[in-house]
């Protein structure tokens, strides 16, 4: 990999390439020619993430996302510009169908795939999974993966997601009927309805239907409204559609999709894998106590039939360890995270880890060389680091960055 920075790529002829619509930020064009430089040319159509054309032919990435993430025209002028903006890079395929704080644009991470060279008999991780973002990527560009995560919500997420990407129209079956008989028996208060009354030979329905609600119910508590009803019977439509146009993209072009496999027991910080097994790591630790996932899932937790203080005392970044200040355990946790990916590595394979700080100059310049300095104590050495601009971010202190490591 070329350590110094890369100048931005210029088309050499009119037919040579076209970049996908809305890149505008210079670490998606540093992105895009790291991955055009790495990926041979046959190879480009399939897989490029930053790309609409190359040599005049469309990428499969852009073709994915015009085809899967269609646009309602019933919107505003205003929303309907924000999703095309968030068209290729995040609101695409079953990585659209529902939003988790700090979730990666798949877009970005199938650039980092490319970028690291993976390649269909490779295993790549994400300890800190969230949404599980990097497996579905990976799983699109038929490449095997492992997600961890100790949040059980963000676990039922890739879990569902990928049972639906791997599913057909069949799955649809009674889908309307079935919609109408769950919404009741989530609309009150807390319970455990899932393990009970719930038909499991229809469990990947129940599923969606349970996040149709999930989002239903976080439009109307955001917004302050009672609407709950009529937006989880519009979710309900929604990812019917988008389904549909998934196993549409999936029957006319012979998808091959790589295996996601859901690790449980594993925290990062101490995973249950075995050590030099795994061909690349992409992921994203939490940034501090910057967003508190135990609390932030705890509704989807409880009716799942999960304890929220198991959850929290796993969580880094937000538990703590009486003897110590919290940002030294969150420290400690980072270096035990990174000890692990060194150790489950192959030797030559990379570590590629985004990460925001949200503290003061002074501070935040002690907290970064704290962790460079545990991961070159660890034997990691640097190969990159890409300043990663957050427009329109309200905390202007915020500035995240993503590092490559290679465990030599
Ligand atoms: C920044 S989010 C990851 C979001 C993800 N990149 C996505 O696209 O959805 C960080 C995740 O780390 C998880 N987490 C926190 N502590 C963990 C631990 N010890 N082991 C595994 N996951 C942990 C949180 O539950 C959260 O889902």
């Amino acid at each position: 990999m070329n350590v110094k920075p890369m100048p931005i790529l210029k088309p050499t002829s009119a037919s040579d390439f076209q970049y996908i619509p809305y890149i505008s930020q210079r670490y998606e064009y540093e992105l895009a020619n790291l991955e055009y430089n790495s990926i041979k040319d046959s190879e480009k159509i399939k897989r490029l993430a930053y790309f609409k054309e190359f040599s005049g032919e469309e990428t499969l990435h852009h073709e994915f996302c015009d085809q899967t993430n269609k646009i309602p025209i019933t919107l505003s002028k205003n929303k309907i510009q924000y999703f095309k903006k968030n068209k290729y890079a995040v609101g695409y395929g079953v990585n659209g169908l529902y939003p988790y704080k700090g979730k990666f644009h798949g877009q970005m991470i199938r650039s980092i795939i490319n970028i690291l060279g993976l390649e269909n008999s490779d295993i790549l991780l994400d300890p800190f999974a969230g949404s599980g973002t990097t497996n579905i990527e990976a799983s699109l560009l038929n490449i095997n993966s492992i997600a961890m995560d100790v949040n059980p919500f963000s676990r039922f997420l890739t879990t569902l997601k990928n049972d639906l990407l791997l599913s057909n129209y069949q799955m649809f079956n009674g889908y309307y009927d079935l919609s109408k008989k769950i919404y009741p028996l989530l609309n009150k208060p807390i319970n455990s309805t899932f393990r009970k009354d719930l038909p499991f030979e229809k469990m990947l329905q129940v599923k969606l239907c349970y996040l149709s609600y999930f989002l239903a119910r976080s439009y109307d508590i955001r917004n302050n409204t009672q609407k709950c009803k009529v937006n989880y019977d519009s979710v309900i439509k929604m990812y019917y559609n988008r389904l549909n146009s998934i196993y549409d993209y999936k029957r006319d072009n012979k998808l091959s999709l790589g295996k996601i496999t859901i690790d449980s027991k594993s925290s990062a910080t101490d995973m249950s894998i075995s050590s030099n097994s795994v061909d690349g790591i992409i992921t994203s630790p939490p940034y501090s106590n910057m967003l508190d996932y135990p609390a932030n899932d705890e509704y989807q937790n409880r009716i799942l039939g999960f304890n929220i203080s198991d959850i929290r005392s796993m969580t880094i970044g937000i538990r703590n360890n009486a003897s110590t200040s919290r940002i030294d355990t969150y420290l400690d946790d980072l270096s035990k995270f990174f000890a692990e990916s060194f150790r489950v590595l192959k030797s030559g394979k990379y570590l590629v880890f985004v990460i925001g700080y949200k503290e003061l100059e002074n501070q935040k310049y002690q907290l970064k060389n704290k962790i460079f300095a545990s991961l070159s104590k660890i034997g990691f050495i640097h190969k990159r680091t890409i300043k990663k601009s957050i427009p329109g971010y309200r905390n202007k202190l915020l500035e995240e960055e993503i590092y490559f490591y290679q465990k030599q």
